[in-house]
């Protein structure tokens, strides 16, 4: 199966992951990209309040039919509001992966009721993980990301 890294980052936490992975798992990847900014405080307040609802939002991603059934697609993303990044989850209600994988990056809490939204709203994710900074846990996740996914 070839894998593929997706990702969204607003600050740069889940683009540095996402280069750890495609790296140490030698695979491509792709950003997407939102075309809201969510800059400032008010940014911050609509990303968490769309999230929180799963409000749809335009974005773009540059694909090329690199994705088939045979593709495992890792997606890096924050935690917004016990969700996915609003370009994540858009292109998940997009496109039917059947194979794939999160990992998410947070500040503080903890990851379960995102994984479960995530779950509910898009089937199964083969594997979960949560780069958290408050647990400094970043290099230890990688490490398993890349042992599990290079089996
Ligand atoms: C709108 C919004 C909501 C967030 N909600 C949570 C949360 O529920 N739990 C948490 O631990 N961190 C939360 N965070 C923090 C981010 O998940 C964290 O800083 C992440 O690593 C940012 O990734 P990025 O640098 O790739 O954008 C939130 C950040 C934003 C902007």
């Amino acid at each position: 199966m070839n894998k593929i890294v997706l990702y969204y980052s607003r600050t740069g936490n889940s683009k540095r992951v996402a280069e750890k992975i495609s790296e140490g798992l030698g695979v491509e990847i792709i950003p997407i990209v939102d075309e809201n900014k969510y800059k400032g405080v008010f940014g911050f307040l609509r990303a968490g309040f769309n999230a929180a609802r799963w409000k749809k939002v335009k974005y773009n991603v540059d694909l090329e039919e690199k994705i088939n059934d045979d593709t495992h697609v890792y997606f890096v993303s924050p935690v917004w509001a016990s969700h996915s990044a609003s370009a994540v989850y858009s292109f998940l209600m997009d496109n039917d992966i059947k194979t794939k994988s999160i990992v998410f990056t947070n500040s503080a809490s903890s990851p379960g009721k995102a994984y479960y939204a995530m779950e509910e709203k898009f089937g199964n994710f083969q594997n979960k993980y949560c780069i958290t900074k408050s647990k400094n846990n970043e290099d230890e996740i990688i490490k398993l990301i890349l042992k599990e996914g290079s089996n």
